[in-house]
């Protein structure tokens, strides 16, 4: 038997209205602050990842999806939304757009090729925002409670939003050459990963899975002691921010993000919530000053953020959490014989073409078995078809909810079911 690729997983019909309610909230939050979806393809170069995300990134080292097109060209599966919107900004020349700062937001599937665990999908959908070319912490605020106010409306509670601000490129490059000071005379005691971040990317040894308890992790060198004066004052107008307007949040020194691209605001919302576990980020981001220039784009800066629905799923399932389910079908109708059978496919042929969701038993099973269909379909009204309802061209409407019935002649179903 054929079966479904590891770290994916089909949506079954009986689940899927959870997305769905997910992805209108999203799209009316996103409306709400006025971003605008941007579609783009679901793959695209290879190095637009490799630039924009960083060479000596996991996602870059280990975890793309990269194949050879017939032509020769090297193409990726989207691993990440950010560089694909950039790529976007840039080539439709969108620094010239009336609207700026161009705020947009998108709801795709990426690609990654992680270690199976969970909460850690081969392919997931994210939904992220983008707003380039303003900087100022005012839009990173915005950022930052519109990704809040995400997780609020659903009324997750175990919520801890951590940032941090990882400096310009003057201050990273400071920080780097302490990290390496630091870390090198023992990277011998690092995992092999390490022992090449030293010398790609020292910030990454930082959120090492295997290393984290190192006691030279614990000892290193913090970010906020190597911001030059712009990156702290830039920093502490963010958080000053995020104070009037009242969202919570913690500073934490060590949060360096997995991709290259960051600058300034980092940030991380994670769940801590019991039974979610051992993945507890919902949603990272931050600002990226450089990314476009890096691409061979504008002197453009920008900031966003980026979640998947499963993991939002599994924070509302850890806190139990439930969507509520849309309304079943107006009408189910019963047929008692061939010849109502019949009739019923008319009737159902006139009302879903006037707008009444309406469904019948194409298995002709008896009354009962289709009574019990009717619930399970949560049809709101039942009637049954048979000779007599034929003949006077009169029904009984039965209200599943209260039980009451009234006799409804067949033209009237439509206005009656109207809402
Ligand atoms: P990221 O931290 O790589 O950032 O991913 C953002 C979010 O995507 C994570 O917090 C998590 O919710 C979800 N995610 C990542 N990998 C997986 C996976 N394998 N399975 C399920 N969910 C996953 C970015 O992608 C940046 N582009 C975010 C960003 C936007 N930064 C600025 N703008």
């Amino acid at each position: 038997m054929i079966q479904i690729p590891r770290g994916t997983q089909d949506i079954l019909p009986q689940d899927s209205y959870k997305w769905q309610i997910i992805e209108e909230r999203l799209k009316n939050i996103a409306a709400n602050y006025n971003y605008h979806e941007l579609r783009t393809p679901v793959f695209e170069a290879t190095e637009l990842f490799v630039r924009g995300v960083g060479g000596s990134t996991d996602i870059v080292n280990k975890e793309m999806y990269t194949f050879e097109d017939k032509g020769g060209r090297s193409l990726t599966l989207r691993p990440e939304g950010t560089a694909p919107v950039v790529r976007s900004y840039i080539e439709n020349k969108m620094q010239h757009d009336v609207n700026q700062p161009v705020k947009v937001f998108y709801k795709e599937p990426m690609f990654r090729y992680e270690r199976k665990q969970k909460g850690r999908y081969r392919q997931f959908v994210q939904f992220g925002i983008e707003a380039i070319g303003v900087e100022d912490p005012m839009i990173d605020v915005e950022v930052l409670s519109m990704l809040m106010h995400i997780y609020q409306s659903f009324g997750l509670k175990n919520l801890k939003l951590y940032i941090n601000s990882i400096g310009d490129h003057e201050s990273r490059r400071e920080y780097n050459d302490a990290l390496v000071r630091h870390f090198k005379p023992r990277i011998d005691e690092f995992c092999s990963d390490c022992q090449s971040r030293i010398d790609t990317n020292p910030m990454r040894i930082l959120d090492c899975k295997k290393d984290r308890d190192h006691e030279l992790i614990k000892t290193a060198p913090v970010i906020h002691d190597f911001l030059n004066d712009e990156s702290k004052a830039y920093f502490r107008t963010v958080k000053e921010k995020l104070t009037d307007i009242g969202l919570d949040y913690e500073v934490d020194y060590n949060l360096v993000r997995g991709l290259d691209y960051y600058t300034h605001t980092a940030f991380e919302l994670m769940s801590d919530a019991e039974g979610f576990g051992a993945i507890t980020t919902l949603c990272g981001g931050g600002r990226y000053n450089g990314l476009l220039e890096l691409l061979d784009g504008p002197h453009e800066t920008g900031i966003g953020f980026a979640l998947s629905i499963e993991r939002l799923l599994m924070a509302l399932d850890a806190e139990g959490i439930e969507l509520e389910q849309p309304e079943g079908i107006k009408l189910y109708i019963c047929t008692m014989d061939d010849n109502s059978f019949d009739k019923a496919g008319t009737l159902l042929h006139q009302l879903r073409t006037e707008g009444i969701s309406a469904d019948m038993d194409y298995k002709r099973r008896k009354l009962k078995a289709q009574m019990k269909d009717a619930d399970r379909k949560r049809a709101e009204h039942v009637i049954v078809l048979g000779e007599d309802e034929i003949n006077s061209g009169e029904v009984e409407l039965k209200n599943m909810q209260d039980g009451e019935s009234s006799t409804i002649n067949i033209d009237e179903l439509k206005n009656y079911l109207e809402d």
